[in-house]
């Protein structure tokens, strides 16, 4: 029966995807452009079986490839992706999945991200197809982990928001992972699932005064960090990541009812990444919807950024991790 097996990596968003006009079906209320990672990945296997009834398997492969069950939320959104692609692709074989993450996942890493799209090339492969890069885009997008959809794409990824057809919405490259070598080291301070998902707070956004406040800034944001891409210019993308980051966090805060993601090790991270600046370094932090926190940084402060964070009480460890390339298939299948 047919095999296949894809790496998908996660992103880290620079502008983010912070509420939506649909949330079930992704369609985001604002533009995000994030860099792809290198190291943070998903594996997923995915084998079509054959059989009487339709059975469809999800499992989590173990570092010594063992499989385990996977847990009950997780594989119901699994199975009703899988659905969704069997149905656009006029399928009817059922399918074995297997999928492991190289970094904690639900720690606000984007495990959504890299998961969903890594589910979507592992199927559509499995059953032969080679959907355009557009195509696939949108498909893992429909997972309903909107970030997904950049997660497809190598480098610099763009997924823009208006007037755009649900058939139209999906991510797009805007440079590669060779226009410019930025790194992101990942302080961890907390690991486990978040306590509120992020579909949650897409859904409580427009709760917070400042969301509208938010969309005004976003025109300048975007053409901020499009031009520091272009000219490769860390000290102009740097505020911007951080206006976007706390600004998140503001408005996650000020939702009705209000969301904390920040633990105690947020802030201890977020004051020795000013005090490294201050020192001279280049390295800006953002975050996603949880507490942990990256910061971006240039390959020849990476050492030093990752040595300070790591001697930090408050971070377990850290994560060096940069621009990646994007998916890529495996030869080696996870069962
Ligand atoms: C804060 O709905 O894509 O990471 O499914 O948990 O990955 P997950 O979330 P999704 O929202 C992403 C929210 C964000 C910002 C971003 O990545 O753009």
């Amino acid at each position: 029966m047919s095999k296949h097996t894809v790496s998908a990596p996660a992103n880290i968003a620079f502008i983010k995807y912070w509420g939506a006009t649909d949330i079930e079906r992704a369609l985001p209320l604002n533009s995000s452009i994030s860099m792809t990672l290198d190291q943070c990945v998903t594996l997923c296997t995915a084998e079509l079986t054959s059989g009487p009834k339709r059975r469809d398997e999800i499992w989590l492969a173990e570092a010594d490839g063992r499989l385990t069950p996977a847990g009950p939320d997780f594989a119901r959104r699994v199975l009703a992706h899988i659905e969704r692609l069997r149905r656009w692709a006029g399928r009817e074989e059922s399918v074995r999945i297997a999928t492991r993450n190289t970094f904690p996942a639900a720690a606000g890493l984007a495990s959504s991200a890299s998961g969903f799209a890594a589910l979507t090339l592992a199927v559509t492969g499995a059953f032969g197809l080679a959907p355009s890069p557009g195509e696939l885009s949108l498909l893992a997008r429909r997972s309903g982990s909107g970030s997904a959809c950049r997660s497809v794409f190598g480098g610099y990824v763009e997924w823009r928001a208006g007037e755009m057809a649900e058939e139209k919405s999906h991510a797009v490259q805007v440079a590669d992972a060779d226009h410019w070598d930025l790194r992101d080291v990942i302080a961890v301070v907390e690991i486990g699932p978040k306590t509120v998902s992020s579909l949650d707070g897409h859904r409580r956004a427009p709760t917070s005064p400042y969301y509208d406040r938010r969309r005004e800034l976003l025109g300048e944001r975007l053409d901020r960090v499009r031009g520091a891409i272009r000219d490769r210019d860390l000290a102009a993308l740097g505020p911007v990541l951080e206006e976007e980051a706390i600004d998140l966090h503001l408005i996650a805060m000020s939702s009705r009812p209000p969301i904390f993601y920040w633990s105690p090790g947020t802030v201890d991270v977020l004051r020795s990444v000013r005090e490294l600046r201050q020192e001279g370094l280049e390295a800006w932090a953002t975050m996603d919807a949880g507490a942990n926190v990256h910061v971006i940084c240039d390959p020849d402060s990476e050492e030093e950024v990752a040595e300070r964070l790591g001697d930090l009480a408050a971070v377990g460890f850290v994560i060096r991790d940069g621009v990646g390339d994007g998916p890529e298939t495996e030869m080696q299948a996870l069962f």
